[in-house]
C-alpha cells in the first residue's frame, strides 16, 4: 500500500495549491480529498454539481469548481476562474477523461461524440496548460501532471479515439517537458493500470483501486523522471521492450 501523502511531505515538496479535474468521480475524487488532508488548497473541478457540493462538504478547503472541459470556447475564462481561486496554484493534475467503448463505424458515434473525446481528453489539458504555464512558470516549484495510460502506447480494439488520445497527450507531455527543461516547472505522466472506477465498471478483473492510484500519483510528484507508471502498468516499459507482439495482444482486448 503507497503511503498517503502527508502534511509534512507536501510542505517539504512546496506544494501549495492543486487543480484536480475530473475530480467528481473515481481516480479524481480520491486526488482532492487526500490533498486537502495533506493541508494543500485544492480547486475541484467537475460536471457533476452534486458530487462537487459533497466534496466541499466533505472538506470545506476543496473549492468546487463546475465546468464542461469539452466546451472548448470557456476554457480561455475557466483558466481565469482557476487562477482566481487559487492564486497560489503550482500544481495541475489534469485527471479527467472519457472513453467511449465502440467501433469507430458504431451508429451513435458520431462526430459529436468523437469531438467531446478528443476535446476533453486531449484539448482541453493542452488549453489549459497553455493558460495557466506563465503563473505556474512564476512558482518556486510546479507540476504538471497528466494521467496516462497504457493505451496510449499500445490501442484497445474498442477505444481506438481515446487511445489515440492518450498516446497525442503523451507526446504532447514529452514536447512540453523539453520546453520547460530548466525552468521551475515538472511535466509528469502517471500511467495508470486498469483501476476500479466507473469508467471500467463492468470489465477487468484485480483492478487497482481509486484510492490507491490517487496515493500512487501524488507519491510520483517526488520521484525523478517524467514519465512514472504504477502498480501492474509497471510491466509496460518491459513488455515493450521484450514482447512488444504480448503486448498488443493484451492491450487490444482491453
Ligand atoms: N480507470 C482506469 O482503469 C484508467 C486507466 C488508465 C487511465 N485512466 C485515466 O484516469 C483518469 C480518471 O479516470 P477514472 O477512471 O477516474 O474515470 P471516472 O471515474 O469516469 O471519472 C472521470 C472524471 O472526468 C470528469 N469529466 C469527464 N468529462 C468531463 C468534461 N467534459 N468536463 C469536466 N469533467 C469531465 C468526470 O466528471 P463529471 O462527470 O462531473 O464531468 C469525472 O470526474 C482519466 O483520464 C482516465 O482516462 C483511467
Amino acid at each position: 500500500m503507497t503511503n498517503r501523502l502527508d502534511t509534512a511531505a507536501a510542505t517539504n515538496l512546496g506544494l501549495r495549491a492543486a487543480l484536480v479535474t475530473g475530480a467528481t468521480s473515481g481516480i479524481g475524487w480520491h486526488l482532492a480529498l487526500q490533498l486537502a488532508d495533506a493541508g494543500v488548497r485544492v480547486v475541484a473541478l467537475g460536471r457533476n454539481r452534486h458530487k462537487l457540493a459533497e466534496l466541499s462538504r466533505l472538506k470545506p478547503c476543496i473549492l468546487a469548481l463546475e465546468a464542461d472541459l469539452a466546451d472548448v470556447n470557456s476554457l480561455p475564462g475557466l483558466a481565469m476562474r482557476i487562477g482566481a481561486a487559487a492564486p497560489e496554484l503550482n500544481c495541475v493534475i489534469h485527471n479527467a477523461g472519457i472513453q467511449h467503448n465502440v467501433r469507430v463505424d458504431d451508429e451513435g458515434y458520431d462526430l459529436r461524440a468523437i469531438e467531446e473525446e478528443l476535446d476533453t481528453n486531449l484539448l482541453a489539458p493542452i488549453a489549459l496548460t497553455r493558460a495557466l504555464l506563465p503563473a505556474l512558470q512564476s512558482r518556486e516549484r510546479s507540476w504538471i501532471v497528466h494521467v496516462s495510460s497504457g493505451l496510449a502506447y499500445a490501442p484497445k480494439r474498442t477505444s481506438a479515439v481515446y487511445s489515440a488520445s492518450k498516446a497525442a497527450l503523451h507526446l504532447f507531455g514529452a514536447g512540453l517537458r523539453l520546453q520547460l527543461r530548466g525552468t521551475s516547472v515538472r511535466v509528469l505522466e502517471a500511467v495508470m493500470p486498469l483501476v476500479d472506477t466507473p469508467m471500467t465498471l463492468g470489465r477487468g478483473r484485480r483492478k487497482l483501486a481509486a484510492d490507491e492510484a490517487a496515493a500512487a500519483l501524488l507519491a510520483g510528484l517526488s520521484l525523478p523522471g517524467g514519465v512514472f507508471h504504477i502498480g501492474q502498468a509497471r510491466a509496460l516499459p518491459i513488455l515493450r521492450r521484450v514482447a512488444p507482439g504480448l503486448l498488443a495482444r493484451l492491450m487490444s482486448a482491453g
